[in-house]
């Protein structure tokens, strides 16, 4: 997609659809320019249909002829004006070109929004919005983008400029993740993340370093190798490092990489197993990180890990009832298979705070109860650093990434207590989310830390606020933009 800001007034746009952004407010302005350009034809036109200029009202009407563009579409935003309106009006922009077949689309910002900020919001949610995965198509290759041209009226400058860079940047990185999601687990392995980690690395020169099983056994990690036994698919822990001169913070993320999740022997029913190739949108959120910190110019240094195994069950499975070593010297009864995600995740927290990061933040679609306590729209966010939470909250906000924090509530922790070993993989069954991230808490040696657990927004089945069907990508943005925030802050 191609993103131009145009001087140029409203009548000489060369595009296919037009689209205007507008308040209560919405005679004034670029509407009254193109009513005066088709003899007032406009304004009654928009009143017919009723358009008020309120939140989400659309008004859609032609040309005909009399203008470059065929297609005018108003947009009402009422008096909203946070990031969430200008995502919306990409997604109804995207969408209504995508329904009308055009691929060149203008946009008319109202004088008094347009701003870097907003114009970089529209750019990035156009991009986010117009994404399809159609890799697996026999027709793939043959249909243009939907979405050739955005023409953003206005006077170009090195700030919208910078503006639309950035946008396009945290776009293209979601939109990587959500390959990675959306390929099959027959495509997406442990080895392929792995491969996708060194291409990476020597596309964006950061250092990359795999270690495969024999290295995992070397390093003591009997949680990863213990998940990954069942699965003729060997495991692995990949880690990238992101160092720009003059950094002085180091922050580690880590993801979950299950690139299936079949339960293990604790085996899932057919239903609750359809989706779980998407049980690494951790690991996707660590390398669509890792694939725009150098481009954005991030200013702090980023370390990613993730820890990729797939859960089967076979006759050489992990059992329940097995005691497992994690990296850090605890040990770990495993009572439930299917609470795998945390295993891996014991170890990779484990090294990671090994090279005493500043802050470690981990991703994972660790529990199924995410979505029944905070439905699709919002993941779970806990932590030991309250600093920590609060600029991950704010950077979400920012993007339309939505994040609630849950307590660590230390009253149940003793559900975790095994009679054999350290550790157990499972509590009582209650808040299964808040134990899941009690369980974490024990591998991150007091670095300050913070989980989401985004089982709930990593993908979705209904079209919403610029994210297709399939992985929604949840995770790249509020991370980029809490570690350009950092870098900022000193
Ligand atoms: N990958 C699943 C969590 C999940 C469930 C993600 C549904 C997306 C949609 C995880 O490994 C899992 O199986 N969790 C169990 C934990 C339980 C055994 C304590 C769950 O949520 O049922
Ligand atoms: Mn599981
Ligand atoms: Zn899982």
């Amino acid at each position: 997609m191609k993103v131009v800001v145009s001087s140029l007034p409203v009548e000489k746009l060369a595009v296919d659809l037009l689209v205007v952004p507008t308040t209560a407010d919405w005679k004034t302005g670029v509407v009254a320019e193109l009513d005066k350009t088709l003899r007032g034809s406009v304004i009654p036109e928009v009143r017919q249909q009723g358009f008020k200029g309120q939140d989400g009202e659309q008004a859609l009407f032609q040309t005909h002829g009399q203008l470059p563009y065929r297609w005018i579409l108003l947009l009402g935003i009422g008096t909203g004006d946070g990031a969430a309106t200008w995502y919306r009006v990409a997604h109804a922009a995207a969408t209504r070109a995508q329904e009308l077949s055009v691929s060149q689309v203008g946009v008319a910002l109202p004088a008094a929004h347009n701003r870097a900020a907003t114009v970089g919001t529209v750019v990035e949610g156009m991009i986010l919005a117009t994404y399809r995965f159609e890799e697996f198509k026999s027709t793939n290759g043959q249909r243009k983008p939907s979405v050739e041209r955005v023409v953003l009226m206005g006077t170009p400058s090195s700030e919208t400029k910078e503006a639309i860079a950035q946008a396009e940047r945290l776009a293209e990185a979601t939109c990587y993740a959500r390959d990675l999601v959306n390929r099959p687990a027959a495509v997406v392995t442990p080895a392929y993340l792995a491969n996708e980690a060194k291409r990476l690395g020597r596309e964006q020169n950061l250092r990359v370093r795999v270690l495969d099983a024999p290295a995992l056994r070397r390093s003591r990690m009997g949680c990863i190798l213990g998940v990954a036994q069942g699965s003729e698919q060997p495991p692995c822990l990949i880690e990238l490092v992101y160092r720009p001169p003059r950094a002085n913070k180091v922050v580690a993320i880590a993801g979950k990489g299950i690139t299936f999740d079949s339960g293990g022997l604790n085996l899932k029913t057919g239903d609750s197993m359809t989706t779980m190739k998407r049980d690494m949108a951790g690991a996707a959120v660590v390398l669509g990180v890792m694939s725009a910190v150098r481009a954005l110019g991030v200013g702090v240094e980023v370390r990613g890990y993730v820890a990729a195994a797939e859960n089967m069950p076979s006759g050489r499975a992990l059992r329940p009832g097995d005691v497992l070593h994690a990296r850090n010297g605890k040990t770990v009864e495993v009572v439930n298979t299917d609470a795998e995600g945390r295993l891996v995740l014991a170890d990779a927290l484990s090294y990671a705070v090994e090279g005493k990061p500043d802050v470690l933040i981990d991703f994972a679609t660790l529990t199924g109860a995410v979505r029944t306590a905070l439905g699709t729209r919002y993941a779970a966010v806990m932590g030991t650093n309250r600093e920590l939470v609060a600029a991950l909250i704010a950077a979400g906000q920012a993007c339309g990434e939505n994040l609630w924090e849950l307590p660590l509530v230390e009253d149940y922790r003793h559900e975790l207590q095994s009679p054999v070993a350290d550790l157990k993989n499972i509590g009582e069954g209650g808040a299964g989310t808040i134990i899941g991230g009690l369980f974490l808490r024990e591998f991150t040696g007091g670095v300050p830390w913070a989980h989401i657990d985004f089982s709930s927004t990593a993908s979705t089945d209904k079209p919403f606020a610029c994210h297709p069907r399939g992985a929604t990508g949840f995770g790249v943005r509020t991370t980029l933009r809490y570690l350009l925030a950092l870098g900022k802050s000193g």
